[in-house]
């Protein structure tokens, strides 16, 4: 895939592990500048020449700090990954979902990058172009059990997003939405190891049944790091230059409908 990024200013949000640390070295290797960011430093694990600086999304001061710095760093930004994200699961469902969850689900899924494109978009409009890109989930179409709140919140990100597109589109800015099935993150390999750990079987096993629990993956396995890189890069790129207020679901077939 022709793929060329050279000269674009990048920001990811979470990109020192997992699907975001995929898509920092996608990004990088199509040649844009890119500055990432994480809670914790762990920088010496980044790509050559990749910026680090430490930022919560769940902080509004934090993220203003964020937006300043790669504004002042990379000379303006060109594209906004907002991939931080993620959530803890709650098995007792609903009643077991307290005030304080909640919160901070929205806080980390949906009102970090809500305020984040408030301090970033703006100079994409008033230039004229820019690419926005929301890491969602397959969960914000059908909820997962244990993961309530968290659907619900991506739910909310995958509204938001297609309204923001539609706002600035005939400005020159693309918004759109991935949203990943089961990924094997270290996230999720956290998950697999609980339940190996938990019944006494191998990986293997635990996998399996993580991905029954969740209806099954048509296409045989589950989904790396790469696989939503790779769509992430193709949307940043000129090659996506029509595509805007769009929702790709990539889960080796799991949902059937959305
Ligand atoms: N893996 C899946 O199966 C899957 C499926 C659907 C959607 N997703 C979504 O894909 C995104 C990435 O998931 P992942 O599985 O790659 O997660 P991960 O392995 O847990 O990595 C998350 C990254 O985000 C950073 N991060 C977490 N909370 C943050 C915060 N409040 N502020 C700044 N950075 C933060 C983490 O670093 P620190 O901990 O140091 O902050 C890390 O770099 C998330 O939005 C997740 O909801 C994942």
């Amino acid at each position: 895939m022709v793929n060329n990024l050279a000269g674009r200013r990048a920001v990811v949000t979470g990109g020192t592990r997992g699907i975001g640390a995929a898509i920092v070295r996608k990004l990088s290797e199509a040649g844009a500048t890119v500055l990432t960011t994480a809670r914790s430093a762990n920088a010496t694990d980044l790509p050559p020449g990749v910026l680090f600086t430490t930022a919560d999304v769940t902080d509004p001061d934090s993220v203003r700090r964020l937006a300043d710095e790669a504004t002042r760093r990379l000379g303006g930004v060109d594209i906004l990954v907002n991939n931080a994200g993620g959530g803890a699961a709650r098995p007792g469902g609903y009643s077991d979902i307290d005030d304080k969850t909640w919160q901070d689900i929205l806080e980390t899924n949906l009102l970090g990058a809500v305020r984040l494109d408030r301090a970033l978009v703006p100079a994409m409009v008033e230039r004229g172009s820019g690419v926005v890109v929301h890491i969602s989930s397959s969960s914000a179409h059908v909820p997962v059990g244990a993961l309530l709140h968290y659907s619900a919140a991506k739910g909310a990100l995958s509204t938001y997003s297609k309204g923001l597109a539609e706002e600035v589109a005939a400005k020159g800015v693309r918004v759109n939405r991935v949203s990943p099935g089961m990924t094997e993150t270290p996230a999720v390999a956290g998950v697999i190891a609980d339940i190996a750990a938990a019944t006494g079987g191998s990986r293997d096993d635990a996998r399996a049944t993580l991905v029954e629990s969740i209806g099954g993956i048509p296409i045989g396995r589950t989904g790396t790091p790469d696989d939503i890189a790779n769509l992430v890069a193709f949307l940043v790129s000129d090659e996506a230059s029509w595509i805007t207020g769009a929702d790709y679901v990539i889960d080796g077939g799991m949902l059937k409908a959305s």
